[in-house]
Formats: structure tokens, C-alpha cells, sequence
């Protein structure tokens, strides 16, 4: 492989600082004008680092399939690590693939449908608490009501535990989480683990908790036998050693899948229900199909896809809002993407944010139309346009879950509910965080429907 490309243009940035100062900004904002400035490969300079902002397609396509191997987790995932330790999220090679093949069953499509029922009743008990705050009159917080939903969903389906008396102390850690892995360049960052900083106080203190609820989670599945995941986590053989996963092993794939996978589809599910009551057309479509298919009855995961426009309005809720809107990787060796020289050693920044606004695939970007969707749409764009779950072999291991939840509960809540936003609402979001996650609350003043039918509920 030839690396003898040219530079990639970019921003000029300042002296020492480079672009670092409108990155810590307004760091979406940034990512989207060095877009639209310097293409789809573009060249940062923040601080002494240099980052690689990639979007073309093909190129894309290199780095998270064609040449995967080239492009490793790397600083940003080291971030991670102090907190989630060694999960399928953080690490590479053979503990990874192993890992991987040990879980992936229970996210395949047929025990994704299984866990339908979970994902009916979690959202019932979300809607029986909104009915008195319609009654009232009063607003919910959708990112809270949204983080509660998914979480209390995933533990019930992946792990048979109901989280719900502990719902909020893990809300309170899974922010300390995000925060902490999310504080770059802080002293206290730079100390080693050992020494009492507030920040290592704080990380010891989380994983004291979630060591405990995974103690608990596991006493309760030898008991009971329930969840699907736990069943296959404590079968599992270290293919080196031939032994069950060590007790670190399993806190560390568990936390992992406790943070991957609630908060991002809060995030998705929160923009979607955004979108939807901002765009009175979409709304009134959505309403169209599921009276017509459903007529009131609570959808089976079996019957999804005979609901395409509400797939499609979660489909562009996440091209529109990826909850995870940046993730990097770091190279081994130099390579060359779209003629542009990349060094080894440097790092590769995919941002579904940017790629997914691109306008030379997205007409007017900025608009909410879930008629991008369409299977003709879908099939007139490069696929690596639209990368909300990665791609390759690490592409998210939830995403057919993530869909399947999300699908059943837009189309739950908007049978029995219409929101509407309580004015003054700051929808702002891409600070560097973990997520797309709405900057502050988000509140709507729930309203029962009164035309219609009223979804049946399950006894
Ligand atoms: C809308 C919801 C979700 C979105 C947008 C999302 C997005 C992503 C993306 C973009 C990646 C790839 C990151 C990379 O390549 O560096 C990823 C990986 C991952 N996701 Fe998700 N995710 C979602 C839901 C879930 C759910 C429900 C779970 C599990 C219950 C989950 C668990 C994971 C795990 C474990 C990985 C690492 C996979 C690996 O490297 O093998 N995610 N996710």
C-alpha cells in the first residue's frame, strides 16, 4: 500500500493550540463547518495532537471494514477503560472476538423478538405514570423518563433483574461516568489511580456500586435462572485458560453493556419523540399508520415491518441525532484515505454527526424527512453514508435490539400520548460528551388521546 498522499487540507487553528480551543467550544458545531470548509477528509490540529476528520464513504468504509486491522481503540478508549475496564467496548483481538462470540446470540434477530414483553410492560409503566400528569396538566423530562425506560429494559432482558428500586442512584452514576471519562486535560486526570483526587474517588466509588449490583444480579440468576445473557455470561470458557470468565471479566462485560446500551437508545428514543411533535406532518403520518395497521393494539416485534414509516421516523431520528456522534480509532500503520496521507500512529475520527449532514448525499440535512428512508432512497446512497451503529466487525452488538425497542415504543407512546413542548425548551446538544444527549432537560406536557383509540394494555 502506497502512503504517499498528500496532506489533507484543514483548519489553520493558532499557534501550539491548533484548533483545540473551537473543538472544546462547540465541538458538533466545529466538526460540521471543518466539513463544509475542507471536505470529507480533513486534517486537525488539536494541541500536540493530530486527528484525521473522516467522512467519504469509501474511506470510511476502510477504516471500519476494508482495512479494520489498521485502525485499533486507542487514546480515547484508554479514557474509557479506567472506568468500564476490559469489555467488549475497550479491547481488541482474541479477549474481544471470544467475548463477542460468547454474547452475540441473545442480539440476534429471533431472541431480540423474545424480549418483546419486557420492552411492552417497561413502556406501560413509563405511560400509567404519565397519566396523572396529564390529568394535571404537568410536564415530563424526557431524557430522564427516556434513560429510566431503557434501562429498566435492558436489565430485565439481557440480565432478568428489575432495576427499578435502584434506577436512580445508577442514573447519578452512569453521569459521573460520562463526566469523568469526558474530563480531558484536567490535572487530576494525569495523577495516578491510587492517589485520592476527587476524579479517582469518584471511579473507585462507581465501580464499588455497579460490583455490587453485578454480586446481586448473579446471586439472584442462580436462583432463579433468569436472563438470557447472564445464562451464556456464566457458561462462558476462556478459550486460553478453558475456565468460566473471571469475576472481573463478567462486572467488566457487564458495566459495559449497562452503559452502551441504555443510555444511547434514551438518547435516540428522547430526539425521536423531539422530532416528531416538531414536525406536525410526520406526526399526522405516524398517527395514519398505526391506526391503520394497528388499530389500537400494542405492536409484536414480529409485525415491525409493516410499520415502515415508524421505522423510518426512528431511521431519521438517527441519522439526524447519532447518539454516539464521534468515535475514533488510532492507526497502526500509515495509510492513505481518498489521496490523503495518514501517519501511523495518529488518529482517525469517524463522526456520524458529520457524515450523516453531509450534503452532497443529504438534501437540505438539516430538515427531519423520513422519507430518506425509503428502500429506493436507501439504495441511491453509498452505505457508508448512514453509520449510526459503526460498521464491520465492531459494529454495535445491540443495534438490532436498539431497534427493535425503539420502533415499538414511538409507536406505543404515540397511541396513548401527544406531547407537547414546554416553551423555552433549550434543545441543544454536542458538547464533548458521550453522547448526543440533550444538554438540559427536556419537558413536555403529556395529553391523553382523546380521538382515537386508546391502545389496549397488557393485564
Ligand atoms: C440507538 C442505540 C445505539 C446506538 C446509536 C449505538 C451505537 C454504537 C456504535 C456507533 C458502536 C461502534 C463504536 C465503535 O466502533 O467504536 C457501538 C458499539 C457497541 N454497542 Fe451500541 N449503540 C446502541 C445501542 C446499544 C445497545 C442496546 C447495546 C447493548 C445492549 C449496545 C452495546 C454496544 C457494545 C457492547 C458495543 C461494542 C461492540 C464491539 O466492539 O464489539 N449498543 N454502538
Amino acid at each position: 500500500m502506497t502512503t504517499e498522499g498528500r496532506r489533507a487540507p484543514g483548519p489553520r487553528g493558532i499557534p501550539l493550540l491548533g484548533s483545540l480551543p473551537q473543538w472544546k467550544a462547540r465541538t458538533a458545531e466545529f466538526l460540521l463547518q471543518t466539513q463544509r470548509d475542507h471536505g470529507e477528509i480533513s486534517r486537525l490540529q488539536l494541541g500536540p495532537v493530530t486527528v484525521h476528520l473522516v467522512t467519504e464513504p469509501d474511506a470510511v468504509g476502510r477504516v471500519l471494514k476494508d482495512n479494520s486491522s489498521n485502525y485499533v481503540r486507542g487514546t480515547l478508549y484508554e479514557q474509557f477503560r479506567t472506568v468500564m475496564g476490559d469489555g467488549l467496548l475497550t479491547t481488541d483481538g482474541e479477549l474481544w472476538r471470544s467475548h463477542r462470540r460468547t454474547m452475540q446470540p441473545v442480539f440476534l434477530r429471533g431472541a431480540v423478538a423474545a424480549i418483546g414483553p419486557n420492552v411492552v410492560q417497561a413502556t406501560q409503566e413509563m405511560l400509567d405514570g404519565w397519566e396523572e400528569k396529564a390529568r394535571l396538566g404537568q410536564p415530563v423530562d424526557l431524557v430522564t423518563e427516556t434513560l429510566r425506560l431503557t434501562l429498566v429494559t435492558l436489565s430485565r432482558s439481557l440480565f432478568g433483574y428489575d432495576i427499578r428500586p435502584q434506577s436512580r442512584v445508577l442514573k447519578e452514576v452512569v453521569d459521573n461516568v460520562i463526566e469523568v471519562m469526558f474530563k480531558h486535560g484536567t490535572v487530576s486526570e494525569m495523577l495516578p489511580e491510587w492517589m485520592p483526587t476527587k476524579r479517582n474517588r469518584l471511579i473507585k466509588r462507581d465501580r464499588q456500586i455497579f460490583t455490587r449490583l453485578v454480586e446481586e444480579i448473579r446471586r439472584q440468576h442462580a436462583d432463579t435462572g433468569e436472563g438470557a445473557l447472564m445464562a451464556l455470561i456464566e457458561a462462558a470458557k476462556d478459550p486460553v485458560t478453558g475456565r468460566g470468565w473471571t469475576d472481573e471479566q463478567v462486572r467488566d462485560e457487564m458495566l459495559t453493556l449497562y452503559l452502551a446500551g441504555h443510555e444511547t437508545t434514551a438518547v435516540a428514543l428522547c430526539w425521536t419523540l423531539v422530532s416528531i411533535l416538531l414536525n406536525p406532518s410526520v406526526q399526522e403520518e405516524l398517527d395514519a399508520e398505526l391506526e391503520q395497521v394497528l388499530g389500537g393494539r400494542i405492536p409484536e416485534p414480529g409485525e415491525l415491518d409493516s410499520l415502515p414509516y415508524t421505522c423510518n421516523v426512528v431511521d431519521e431520528a438517527l441519522r439526524l441525532y447519532p447518539p454516539i456522534w464521534i468515535y475514533p480509532r488510532d492507526t497502526v500503520a500509515a495509510d492513505e484515505l481518498g489521496g490523503y496521507h495518514i501517519p501511523a500512529k495518529s488518529s482517525v475520527l469517524l463522526s456520524p454527526l458529520a457524515s450523516h449532514r453531509n450534503p452532497r448525499y443529504w438534501d437540505n440535512p438539516e430538515a427531519f424527512d423520513p422519507r430518506r428512508f425509503t428502500p429506493e432512497a436507501v439504495k441511491s446512497r453509498p452505505r457508508m453514508a448512514y453509520i449510526p451503529f459503526g460498521a464491520g466487525a465492531r459494529m454495535c452488538i445491540g443495534n438490532l435490539m436498539a431497534l427493535m425497542e425503539l420502533r415499538m415504543m414511538v409507536a406505543m407512546i404515540n397511541q396513548r400520548f401527544r406531547l407537547s413542548l414546554v416553551p423555552g425548551n433549550f434543545l441543544r446538544y454536542g458538547d464533548s460528551s458521550i453522547s448526543l444527549r440533550p444538554v438540559t432537560e427536556v419537558l413536555a406536557i403529556p395529553s391523553s388521546r382523546t380521538s382515537g383509540r386508546t391502545a389496549e394494555r397488557v393485564a
